[in-house]
């Protein structure tokens, strides 16, 4: 695996690769859902780039910039053990010199509500940052995860609307055993949330079985299971035992997956949208209406050897 650090660099070493290329924009602290992304990118594709970038301009404030995590030893090793060909790990100064003015903002309203009104800037900072990747190693296939939905929506609008010649694949999102989607913020939460952590993908299953009555059947189903969780009930715990944490809800919606428009009668492809945080950490999931996952299976399973159990027992 080659390492690159200047836009010259990655220009020089892609220019001889193999087509057809395919991008995975990253900005490090590899879990399995960036595996499985470059996994993916090296079944389609003959050359295989990876960029490893925290971009700053994505981010509300220094504090949280600095809060990301990062790991670029761990990160190589994970990239080579990957068989990715090429890894363009560039500075904040290379890609923003000192009088770069343009941003690319993607209009309407994919950009008004939800991570838009949550992160003022952040969906401008990926647009801008991601079509300058694309303008530095011209893939011919990007890929990213569906984790990001309004990100996912957002590149596929400016990628059409700037007629760049690239095919953006969404790799479904990865999610631990319990359900919590993978995450580079996940190592942030203490033992104490990341348990509760797992509540959050419970709630949007929870929200699905309500989807047939409508939007606002939905967003009360998440929100109520978010706010009371699952059995046993915090309420029903000891009084003098300890509260756990909570969830403090950015939002919980149902929208058009490609528009992010709100959807009252939500159909197959609609997709339930939730932020949350648990102290300082901020957890973003969705769920299609209509696409059970492995994870339902997994729980049916669960269910019915507890059913057997019981009619065993
Ligand atoms: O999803 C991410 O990791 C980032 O937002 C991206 C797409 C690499 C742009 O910085």
């Amino acid at each position: 695996m080659k390492v690159v650090r200047t836009v010259a660099e990655a220009r020089a070493a892609l220019a001889d690769l193999t087509r057809p290329l395919g991008l995975v924009p990253t900005m490090g602290a590899f879990h399995e859902g960036h595996l499985s992304l470059m996994r993916t990118a090296r079944e389609r594709c003959a050359t295989v780039a990876v960029s490893l970038f925290v971009n700053p301009t994505q981010f509300r404030d220094e504090e949280d910039l600095e809060r990301y995590p990062r790991d670029e030893a761990r990160d190589l090793e994970a990239a080579e053990e990957a068989d990715v060909d090429l890894l363009f790990a560039p500075a904040a100064e290379t890609m923003y010199g000192p009088h770069a003015a343009t941003t690319v903002s993607v209009g309407g309203p994919l950009t008004e509500r939800h991570e838009a009104a949550e992160r003022p800037g952040y969906l401008d900072g990926v647009a801008t940052v991601v079509t300058k990747l694309c303008s530095i190693t011209t893939p011919d296939l990007a890929f990213f995860g569906r984790k990001d939905a309004q990100q996912l929506a957002v590149i596929r609008r400016l990628c059409d609307d700037l007629d760049l010649p690239v095919e953006i694949v969404a790799i479904d999102t990865l999610r631990e055993p319990d359900g919590l989607a993978m995450s580079s913020r996940n190592a942030a939460l203490s033992e104490a949330q990341r348990t509760k952590a797992a509540d959050l993908f419970r709630a949007l299953q929870a929200g699905r079985s309500v989807a047939a009555v409508g939007r606002k059947a939905v967003i009360d189903e998440v929100t109520a299971k978010l706010v009371l969780g699952f059995p046993p009930y915090l309420h029903e715990a000891p009084l003098d035992g300890p509260a756990g944490p909570l969830f403090s809800i950015d939002y919980v919606d149902v929208v058009d997956p490609d528009t992010f428009e709100q959807i009252e009668l939500p159909v197959a492809d609609s997709l339930i949208i939730v932020a949350a945080r648990l102290g300082e950490t901020r957890l973003i999931d969705n769920l299609p209406v209509g696409e059970p996952t492995e994870h339902d299976d997994a729980e049916a399973a669960t269910d019915e050897t507890a059913r057997t159990t019981e009619r065993e027992g």
